[in-house]
């Protein structure tokens, strides 16, 4: 095969807006506050931020080295470091790629449909009704292709004329927009009642329960984007140079970062509506009625700053789904051999049918999220523990270089060798049967 040259970030700051890009989505200001709000606010915020540190931090150590070492898509490296049949994992990275995007997009293209709307004609009076009408059906379909197709366009520009210039771009103003609207929600009369919420549990007892334990770890591998290539990909476009355990702490920083300042966006606004309680019968829609409810009480300065919160939502949601793009188009050009734009075209049409049913149906949607986080996400950074510990032959050599041995590199690969398998294996034992009873319902 041709050996091309390949693409580079073209900065160092390009590269991080682009990883936080990824990292930073629905997952902080839409999956976390309403994990958080079903689960007794903060006792599910601790456990989270224990994960984060425990085992989202060492697999995206591990992603960000493979990337880089290999310098070619998940499936591509893990056969350069393993061998061939490690290739088979890289292919269910891919997969798992193909599968989020899928879905992901639906719910952006809700986002965006919020968004101008609120824009251009205000919240809808009664948002519950709304979001009834609006979610599935044909509607969902058209927002879901058309918000498809804006990340395709920019996936197919490439690496630092599309995704860097993009992130580069956007993230900054998604930061100022997300604490702009934290500062406004505290200024509400009643806020306080979201903060003790949100920031005190009388429930420290849930902590211990196996369910919230796992809907912590799924979450700090969806947010952090781990478990199927996606940082591994975005590594592999980075220069030997760089510092890899300072990339890795600052995502995972930034990232949680805007998860926890979008809760003091969300819960303070709800408690000083008094719509606290629709707060703890969360469900995957709660954002997208329980908010446009507030922003409708709130009356224009609402309209504004509920636009605003939508808007930053499709940014989170676009610099998401690009690099879940980028993961299948990625090993498309490294397998195939088609160049980019041709893989991105084809990927893009596979994508927005496989979301199809997700589009019409919320209970498809819910299912598809489930198998994801719980199966491929959490399955994927088992393996990729595993791989890292005992297969690739010295990852802290990789690490090091642009970094500097350190001493903690020993623990880290201790930690991926015991720590995050048997973690993530405990949890799965629980979570996949409850996945395939949900799995099973569908289909009755
Ligand atoms: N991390 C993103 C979020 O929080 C979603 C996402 C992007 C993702 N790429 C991913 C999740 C890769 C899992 C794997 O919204």
């Amino acid at each position: 095969m041709a050996q091309r040259a390949r693409e580079q970030w073209g900065s160092g700051f390009g590269f991080l807006m682009a990883a936080i890009g990824s990292a930073v989505g629905l997952g902080n200001m839409w999956r976390f506050s309403y994990l958080a709000a079903e689960h007794g606010g903060a006792a599910f915020v601790i456990l989270y931020v224990l994960m984060i540190f425990l085992v989202g931090f060492p697999v995206l150590l591990a992603e960000l080295a493979i990337g880089r070492g290999a310098a070619r898509g998940p499936v591509q490296a893990l056969g350069f470091y393993g061998g061939r049949w490690w290739k088979a994992l890289g292919a269910l990275f891919v997969g798992a790629g193909f599968l989020i995007a899928s879905y992901y997009s639906v719910i952006a293209g809700w986002t965006l449909r919020y968004t101008l709307e609120g824009i251009a004609l205000g919240f809808a009076a009664d948002p519950a009704a709304h979001f009834a009408e609006v979610s599935t059906g044909y509607d969902a379909l058209v927002w879901h292709l058309l918000f498809m197709a804006g990340s395709l366009w920019i996936v197919a520009n490439g690496i630092t004329f599309g995704i860097e210039r993009t992130a580069s771009l956007v993230m900054p103003l998604l930061f100022l927009v997300v604490c702009g609207l934290a500062v406004y929600a505290s200024t509400l009369p009643g806020s306080e009642g979201g903060y003790r919420y949100y920031l005190n549990s009388d429930d420290y007892a849930s902590i211990f329960s196996r369910e919230v334990l796992a809907e912590a770890a799924g979450q700090a591998f969806f947010s952090l984007s781990l478990g199927m290539g996606a940082m591994l990909t975005y590594a592999s476009y980075l220069k030997r140079t760089t510092n890899l355990p300072a990339q890795a702490v600052i995502v995972s920083l930034a990232d949680f970062a805007i998860a926890f300042v979008a809760g003091l966006v969300v819960f303070p606004l709800l408690f000083a509506l008094g719509l606290q309680e629709e707060v703890g019968a969360s469900t995957l829609g709660a954002l997208f009625i329980t908010l446009p409810k507030a922003f409708v009480g709130l009356g224009i300065g609402g309209r504004i700053v509920g636009s605003l919160f939508f808007a930053a939502l499709v940014v989170g949601a676009l610099t998401s789904l690009i690099s879940l793009l980028e993961v299948v188009v990625a090993s498309t050009v490294d397998i195939v051999g088609w160049d980019r734009r041709r893989s991105t075209i084809w990927t893009g049409i596979a994508a927005a049918l496989f979301g199809v049913p997700a589009a019409l149906s919320l209970d498809a949607l819910d299912v598809m999220d489930q198998v994801a986080t719980n199966f491929f996400l959490m399955g994927g950074g088992l393996a990729l523990a595993l791989f890292t510990g005992w297969v690739m032959r010295e990852p802290e050599v990789e690490v090091a270089a642009g970094a500097g041995r350190y001493r903690w590199l020993r623990l880290w690969i201790q930690a991926l060798r015991y720590a995050v398998p048997l973690i993530l294996a405990f949890i799965m034992i629980g979570t996949v049967p409850k996945t395939i009873a949900a799995i099973s319902a569908l289909f009755e």
